[in-house]
């Protein structure tokens, strides 16, 4: 009874789900990765697609693995939410576990067709990479064991004048192997020395340059092709910059030569801000092999009013879960980012529906938890083993994307950023709180 009850509710027709009925779900939820051109390793456009692994498709519903979306429900609105309502869920399942039935057989089952890809607004420039890179088809031993490989290159933008950019895209050939690409913009030729020590295309290390976290110039992620600034905000690019680009793929097995480019949309910078980075996290991480349940915060001060458009988070694949908050001068405290199940595959910026506008004075907490024991099904070292990682730009944290009022107010919050994860003469700024292990009952 109460099983028939949940089906009405999830089904307000109450007529069993067909194909026809079932296919704008899996067009909403599904399609934009699994088609030829997308992210996942198979498509689902068709009956036949999903009914012939419909045990293996229903298991991972049941198991939260898919849509990948980050955000837990704790969290502000973001844009692009892939997040899949329980009702839709339940939909899907049900209809799996009944056969996947196709209804009327006198029609032929449609096809979905996934969706065109977003067209590129006018006037944006494509930097495609210029020397030619292939994705190995083995991960590099020993070195990234079970990790996502990470490589790094430098586009140069040979551009006289300051560049202010709204979105940025990225376009690759290979989109199953691709998870997350993150963006700097660099000036002072840091990423070019970096290049010329590795004799290869490009160089085996992350984008981050020194203080500056790869990330702060936008990033893209599976099923994110682009990132767009909300109106009244870009990112300035000084003249003659470079871009220097993170690369985190994953191989599959043969080799993939890129064709890659990056999309970079202008922006009107009159009446537009700057937007700047600051960072909230950890900068060293030790846990010992086996450990489970720790939890460790962070907190950052705001010195000016900053607002913020987006987040990006950071993390290896020990952190289980992560959390950012802010509490207001006025005491009120708001989530801004809740990621209950951490997976770096899935890493990506979000975009807030709403600008967050903090005042000076607002605390930000970043909250981790890690698990290196062999609990933890993404721990990526089997047996595990210490951990002991230290990173000034953050080993896992959280990159806010956003504008002081001013220019002078922005450089003030980046400075005070940068200064604290620094925290090389941190003795009186009580920062980092280690919490005691949750006991278990
Ligand atoms: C944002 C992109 C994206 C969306 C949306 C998406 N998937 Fe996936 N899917 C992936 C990727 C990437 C993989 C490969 C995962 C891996 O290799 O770890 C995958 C793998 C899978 C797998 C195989 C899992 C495994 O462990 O190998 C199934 C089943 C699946 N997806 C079903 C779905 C269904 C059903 C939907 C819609 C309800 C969906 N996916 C929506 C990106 C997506």
């Amino acid at each position: 009874m109460l099983t028939l009850l949940c089906c009405l509710l999830a089904n307000p027709t109450a007529e069993p789900d067909t194909w026809s009925t079932i296919a704008p779900i899996v067009a909403t939820h599904c399609a934009d990765c699994h088609q030829d051109t997308g992210a996942a390793p198979f498509p689902l456009l068709c009956h036949d697609d999903l009914s012939r692994r419909r045990r293996f498709v229903a298991e991972i519903l049941r198991r939260q693995l898919m849509p990948p979306w980050l955000p837990g429900d704790g969290g502000l609105p973001v844009h692009d939410d892939r997040s899949m309502p329980e009702a839709e869920r339940t939909r899907l399942i049900s209809w799996l576990e009944a056969g996947a039935p196709v209804g009327n057989a006198a029609e032929p089952p449609t096809t979905i067709t996934p969706p065109e890809p977003k067209a590129l607004p006018p006037g944006t420039v494509t930097v495609p990479l210029k020397e030619p890179f292939s994705i190995p088809a083995e991960t590099i031993e020993n070195e990234h064991r079970h990790h996502q490989d990470t490589w790094t290159f430098v586009m140069p933008l040979e551009n006289d004048e300051p560049m202010h950019v709204q979105g940025v895209g990225w376009s690759t050939a290979a989109p199953a192997a691709i998870h997350t690409v993150t963006l700097l913009a660099d000036d002072r030729c840091r990423g070019r020395n970096r290049d010329d020590y590795d004799p290869r295309v490009g160089y085996e290390r992350d984008g981050d340059l020194d203080q500056d976290i790869s990330g702060s110039f936008g990033a893209l992620g599976v099923g994110l092709s682009r990132m767009m600034l909300p109106d009244g905000f870009h990112w300035t690019i000084p003249p003659a910059s470079d871009l220097v680009v993170e690369l985190k793929y994953r191989p599959v097995g043969r080799e993939l030569p890129l064709r890659d480019a990056v999309q970079l949309v202008p922006a009107d910078p009159s009446g537009s801000r700057s937007v700047i980075p600051v960072v909230t996290g950890l900068n060293r991480v030790r846990l010992d092999a086996g450990q489970a349940d720790y939890t460790e915060e962070d907190r950052f001060v705001l010195p000016e009013d900053f607002d913020v458009v987006a987040v990006l988070p950071r993390g290896r694949n020990e952190c289980r879960s992560m959390r950012l908050t802010a509490e207001l001068p006025s005491g009120e405290e708001r989530v801004l980012m809740d990621i209950p199940e951490w997976d770096a595959h899935y890493r990506r910026p979000f975009v807030f529906r709403n600008v967050q506008s903090l005042p000076a004075g607002t605390t930000l907490t970043s909250r981790f938890t890690l698990d290196n024991s062999d609990a933890n099904p993404r721990n990526p070292y089997d047996p595990p083993e210490d951990l002991r990682i230290g990173r000034r730009t953050g080993v896992v944290c959280f990159t806010l994307l956003g504008a002081g009022r001013s220019e002078t107010e922005s450089q003030t919050l980046m400075d005070a950023s940068k200064w604290t994860m620094d925290r090389r003469g941190m003795k009186n700024i009580p920062m980092r709180t280690p919490i005691p292990p949750t006991p278990t009952p």
